[in-house]
C-alpha cells in the first residue's frame, strides 16, 4: 500500500473538495418559484429577477467570442502565466478579454479587509473541522445536485475527472490561505479563471447532444445554479459546525461568510443574489438547495469514489464504513440510501452517539471520562478522520494547476 504522501493525499483531497462533478443524468424537476428578496443581499437591493434566467452576460459574450475566433489554446497558454492576484495580465491576451479581466479582477466595493483578516483566524483555528465538512458535507452534497453534475459530466472536464478534481480543489485551498485576496495570494486569479471556464461551458454545452437530451434548461450554470453550489459550500459547512456545537466567535463566523461573499462576487454572481448574513443564506438555501437534492446514476458512482478515499490508508477496510456512516450522519438516511451507501450497524450508531461529544471533548467542554462509552472506543478513529480532512484542506497547492477555458465538450 502506498504511503499517504502530501501529494497523493492532495490528489485524493481533490476528489473530496471537488466533487461538484459527475453525478447525474436524469432531469430534475425541483425549481421552486424565486421569492428570496434582494433586500437580504450584500447590497440590500436589486431587481429580484429569478436567477434561473440570469447567467453572466459580460463574461459569456467575450468568452464565446474567444472560442469562436479559435483563440482558446493561445489564451489558455497565456493564462497559465498569470498566477498572483497582484500580477499584471499577460500583455498578449486579446484586447476584449483583457479589458473584461481587468474589471473582473477588482474586489467589490463592499469588501471588508478586517472581516477577511478574521476569516484567516477562523480558517487557521478551524482547519481541522473544515477539511471534513468541505469534504463530506459539501463534497457529498454535490453528488446530489443534478444541474451541476450533468454540466460537469458532459463538459470537457467530465472525461478526466482526476484532473478536474485537482483543479477544483485549488479554489478550496486558495480561499483558506492567509493571503487569499492579497496581491501575493491567488484567490482572485482562481475566481476569474473559473468565471471564464464557466462562461466557456455556457457557450459549448448547449451544442452537446448528450447534455441537451437530459438537461431541463437550455443554458447551463445560471445564477441560481451558482447559488445552489455556493450553498453546498459555506452555508452547509457552517450549518454543520453549528449543529456540532463547535464554539465559533460571532466575528469569525462573519469573517468566514465574508470570504465566501467576496468569492461569490468574484465568480460573477450578482450582488443582489449574495446573502448578507447566515440567516439570509439559510433561508435562500432552504429555497434553492434543499428541494433539488436528488441522487442520480453518476452521483452514486461519485459517492462511491468519495467513501473509498481512505483506501490509500487501509485499503478501505475501516475507512469505507467510517466515511459511509459519516455521510449518513451528515446528509441523513434518505440521501445516503439513495446514494446506495450501505448501512453499518457499528459506525452509524457511533456517529449518532459519539460525534458531538467528541467535538465537545476536543474543545475542552467535556472530559473524556464523562463522555459516552461509544466515544471511548471511537476517539482515535474520529481524531484520525479529522487529521485526514485537515491534511487535505491544508495541503499546499504544490501542483502546477491552471484552470482553463474549455474548447470542447466531453469527447466520446
Ligand atoms: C469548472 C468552482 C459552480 C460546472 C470549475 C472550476 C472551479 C469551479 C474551481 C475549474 C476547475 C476545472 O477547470 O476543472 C465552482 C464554484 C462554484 C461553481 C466555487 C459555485 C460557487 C458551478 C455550477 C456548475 C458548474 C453551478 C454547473 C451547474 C462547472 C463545469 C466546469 C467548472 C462544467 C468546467 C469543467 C471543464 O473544464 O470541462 N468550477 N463552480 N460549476 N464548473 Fe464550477
Amino acid at each position: 500500500m502506498d504511503r499517504p504522501s502530501r501529494r497523493n493525499v492532495l490528489r485524493a483531497g481533490g476528489v473530496i473538495g471537488a466533487v461538484g462533478a459527475l453525478s447525474a443524468t436524469s432531469p430534475t424537476s425541483a425549481s421552486a418559484l424565486w421569492t428570496w428578496s434582494p433586500t437580504g443581499s450584500v447590497v440590500g437591493k436589486g431587481a429580484g429577477v429569478d436567477p434561473r434566467y440570469v447567467w453572466d452576460p459580460e463574461a459569456d459574450a467575450v468568452v464565446a467570442s474567444v472560442i469562436d475566433r479559435g483563440e482558446v489554446t493561445k489564451v489558455n497558454k497565456l493564462l497559465k502565466t498569470w498566477t498572483k492576484n497582484g500580477q499584471a495580465l499577460p500583455k498578449d491576451l486579446p484586447a476584449d478579454l483583457r479589458a473584461f479581466m481587468e474589471e473582473a479582477r477588482k474586489l467589490p466595493s463592499w469588501t471588508d479587509q478586517g472581516k477577511l483578516a478574521t476569516a484567516v483566524d477562523f480558517n487557521e483555528k478551524r482547519g481541522l473541522y473544515l477539511g471534513v465538512t468541505y469534504g463530506f458535507a459539501s463534497g457529498m452534497m454535490s453528488t446530489v445536485i443534478p444541474h451541476e453534475a450533468r454540466a460537469v459530466y458532459y463538459s470537457k472536464g467530465g472525461a478526466d475527472m482526476k484532473d478536474r478534481i485537482t483543479k477544483t480543489a485549488k479554489l478550496g485551498y486558495d480561499i483558506g490561505t492567509s493571503n487569499a485576496y492579497k496581491p501575493d495570494g491567488e484567490m482572485i486569479v482562481t475566481c476569474v479563471k473559473t468565471r471564464l471556464a464557466h462562461a466557456g461551458v455556457r457557450h459549448l454545452l448547449p451544442s452537446s447532444r448528450a447534455w441537451t437530451k437530459v438537461a431541463d434548461e437550455e443554458i447551463p450554470i445560471s445564477q441560481r445554479d451558482m447559488m445552489v453550489t455556493w450553498h453546498s459550500l459555506p452555508t452547509t459547512v457552517m450549518q454543520n459546525l453549528v449543529k456540532w456545537k463547535v464554539p465559533i466567535p460571532a466575528a469569525e463566523s462573519e469573517g468566514f461568510l465574508h470570504s465566501w461573499q467576496v468569492c461569490a462576487h468574484m465568480l460573477g454572481i450578482k450582488d443582489e443574489y449574495i446573502p448578507s448574513s447566515w440567516a439570509e443564506a439559510n433561508s435562500q438555501a432552504e429555497q434553492v438547495l434543499t428541494p433539488v437534492l436528488k441522487a442520480t446514476p453518476e452521483g452514486i458512482k461519485l459517492a462511491d469514489l468519495l467513501v473509498n478515499l481512505g483506501s490509500i490508508l487501509d485499503g478501505g477496510l475501516l475507512t469505507r464504513p467510517i466515511l459511509s456512516s459519516l455521510t449518513r450522519y451528515v446528509l441523513g438516511d434518505e440521501i445516503a440510501d439513495s446514494l446506495k451507501l450501505k448501512k453499518d450497524p457499528l459506525w452509524d450508531g457511533v456517529f449518532d452517539q459519539a460525534w458531538e461529544p467528541f467535538i465537545q471533548v476536543r474543545e475542552g467542554l467535556l472530559s473524556l471520562e464523562k463522555a459516552p462509552g461509544a466515544l471511548q472506543k471511537a476517539y482515535w478513529a474520529f481524531d484520525e478522520l479529522l487529521r485526514l480532512g485537515a491534511l487535505l484542506f491544508l495541503s499546499e497547492g504544490d501542483l502546477p494547476i491552471s484552470i482553463q477555458i474549455p474548447d470542447m465538450n466531453r469527447p466520446y
